[in-house]
């Protein structure tokens, strides 16, 4: 019954949107001797150019972004979409592939070309720690890791090796680096950001955007790069949500403007300076005003003051929550400046809307030719005219040995080590016997957190990589035993425990999370293998600082490894010494979670008010001092 009701429906859509002046198929070719056809010309001049050329509905077109699951190529065509996107999980259902994306896309593409000007598409996925979505790509540690090592060579480099899988599968559009400062780490997408500190962010956001766009304008292995989410998306104040059950994700923040600027707009400054050629829109408001339908913001700031030129993308249908009015919503916020709409999906509605909106007067033509011209300048910049279909020699970079030694060196990098008693670490690789605990410990999914191969990410065996079991069995060279409850059976002790907890993967405001702590069964696995361990070193999995006080009294050493992804053996190379701890905290760890959110001018030095750790803290292997923590009520 479902299925006959949504296709009546389908069918009434259909209908009405042809009561619509139905678009004309396309009938001719382009002609190549136009201007905009001519490669050596000025990207500007090409835009305007074609511009010229364009009926309204294909101006339209070009401001609409469609999910690939929401439409036909065929309909690319009729409608002359501009855009496709994977979301999170958006991968070929039928085929998860390098090649299976690259049909994919290609796909698309063709159906893009077969319209009157033939201008190509645009396709973009959220590759936010590799190409994350498709099977079998190297999955690098979430930005919170990366914050932790804070080496922008480095991430400039998974810049880069993200950009050459991306392109093996024909994408030229990464939505991604998230420029969110994080205030308050009870926000589900902190492990998206590098960090709290507004310089540590605008450093390494621009260094993964000049990875991502390091081949040059033009060059078939550019990708365009997406900071995001402008503004103020990780400085929301917790219950001022109005999305689902979220807390904090697409919440208000409220702040007057010096602070608001000294805070969150130093990284899109750096990366407008550093060649961003697209931006995203964030959820969240400003003192009770949607970003989206934000005017001052996003055209005076951005576009005006800060000097961007390429084009305003808006979340996921992100416009639709500017009014409760869907046809004001769209005129508020294409007037305030988004240049394309993630539709993504009931784009015919959006058409309409856009049309009928244009007639009225309430969207100025000039608005739409500037959206338009902002659009088609980037895709020539991309050389999606030369270049616009998949570049099968990069097929063989997916999942490269290359790239997961990048990948594994920066896990290396990225852990911290909190505690260090009793010289637990490094273990030794002749260590006689060593306990290994806790499901996280074989768990890939986890260890990769949300983000990853679907949207909300999974638990278990999802792609190829290397779990941090698999890593420890590599590199110990005695005895290795593995109980995912700790219950080890024996009367034999450990000499070394390695106990491996934290959390389960989460995306966006599903991860909002009022108390950040180790789970009541963490904690008594984490006891349980004390009685049966000489040392227990814990290994913290996680996408934020956890509250683990608890924790600590009952283990030797302590490491934090953040969402390392699929190269488990960075880990153990930290662990068993063959590289040394370098990881600093890139965000102040609280004692309890009451202490959230953090009032950042009036942190406690020390005591039971102070957060357990401070910004910038982690020992390295050699510093072995007792941590004198005051014991608190
Ligand atoms: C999501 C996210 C955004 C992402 C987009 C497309 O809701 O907010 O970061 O780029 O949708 O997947």
């Amino acid at each position: 019954m479902k299925n006959k009701l949504v296709s009546l429906s389908l069918l009434l859509i259909l209908s009405v949107s042809a009561c619509q002046p139905l678009m004309q198929l396309p009938e001719s070719t382009p002609d190549l001797a136009s201007a905009y056809m001519d490669a050596s010309l000025p990207a500007e001049e090409r835009a305007a150019d074609l511009l010229a050329r364009m009926s309204l509905d294909e101006k339209i077109g070009q401001m609409t972004q469609v999910e690939k699951n929401a439409i036909q190529p065929g309909d690319v065509t009729r409608y002359y979409i501009g855009s496709i996107l994977s979301g999170g999980g958006g991968y070929p259902s039928s085929d998860n592939s390098p090649e299976g994306w690259a049909k994919m896309v290609d796909g698309f593409q063709s159906a893009a070309l077969e319209t009157p000007l033939a201008i190509p598409l645009i396709y973009g996925v959220d590759a936010v720690h590799g190409h994350s979505n498709l099977k079998g790509a190297t999955i690098f540690p979430h930005n919170i890791g990366l914050g932790a090592a804070n080496d922008p060579e480095l991430v400039e480099k998974i810049g880069r090796a993200t950009a050459e899988e991306m392109r093996a599968t024909g994408i030229p559009w990464n939505f991604a680096p998230v420029l969110a400062v994080v205030r308050d780490v009870r926000w589900g997408r902190t492990y998206e950001a590098y960090g709290e500190n507004t310089e540590l962010v605008t450093n390494l956001g621009i260094a993964y955007q000049n990875g991502l766009q390091a081949a040059g304008e033009g060059d078939s292995l550019f990708v365009l790069a997406t900071p995001k989410h402008f503004i103020g998306d990780g400085g929301t104040v917790w219950g001022t949500s109005t999305t689902e059950n979220y807390m904090l994700d697409q919440g208000d923040t409220q702040m007057d403007e010096a602070r608001l600027r000294e805070l969150f707009l130093p990284p899109y400054q750096a990366a407008v300076q550093a060649g961003a050629q697209s931006v995203m829109i964030s959820y969240s408001s400003w003192n009770g005003v949607k970003l989206h339908g934000h005017k001052y913001l996003i055209t005076d700031v951005l576009k005006g003051e800060l000097g961007f030129e390429g084009f305003v993308v808006s979340d996921w249908a992100g416009i639709d929550q500017v009014d409760k009015d869907y046809y004001t919503a769209v005129v508020t916020a294409i007037n305030a400046g988004v240049d394309m709409n993630m539709v993504p999906q009931g784009y015919q509605r959006y058409l309409a809307v856009m049309k009928q909106a244009v007639e009225n007067g309430d969207i100025p033509m000039a608005r739409i030719d500037d959206a338009v011209l902002r659009i088609l300048t980037v895709k020539f910049k991309l050389g999606l005219f030369e270049k616009p279909f998949s570049d099968s020699a990069l097929l063989e970079t997916v999942g490269s040995e290359t790239h997961r030694a990048l990948a594994r060196e920066a896990v290396a990098k990225s852990l911290v080590l909190l505690q260090n008693d009793n010289a637990a670490l490094p273990v030794p690789k002749d260590t006689p016997l060593i306990y290994v605990a806790g499901i996280l410990a074989n768990d890939l999914g986890a260890q990769c957190g949300g983000w990853t191969i679907e949207w909300q990410g999974k638990s278990g065996n999802l792609t190829t990589g290397t779990t941090i079991l698999d890593a420890i069995e590599a590199t110990a060279t005695g005895e290795v035993r593995f109980n995912r409850f700790g219950k080890f059976d024996s009367e034999q002790k450990a000499d070394i425990a390695i106990v491996v907890v934290g959390e389960t993967p989460y995306a966006e405001g599903r991860g909002d999370n009022e108390n950040p702590s180790l789970s009541e069964n963490d904690i008594e696995l984490i006891n349980r293998v004390r009685e049966q361990a000489e040392k227990v070193i814990v290994v913290l999995i996680s996408g934020r600082p956890v509250v683990i006080t608890e924790a600590l009294p009952v283990t030797d050493a302590f490491v934090a490894a953040w969402l390392p992804g699929t190269e488990g053996q960075g880990v153990a190379d930290v662990l068993f010494g063959d590289r040394p701890f370098s990881g600093k905290l890139p965000f102040t760890w609280p004692r309890t979670a009451g202490q959230l959110p953090f009032d950042f001018t009036n942190l406690p030095a020390a005591g039971c008010d102070a957060p357990l750790f401070p910004y910038g803290y982690g020992l390295d292997t050699t510093s072995s001092e007792p941590l004198n923590l005051p014991v608190c009520p």
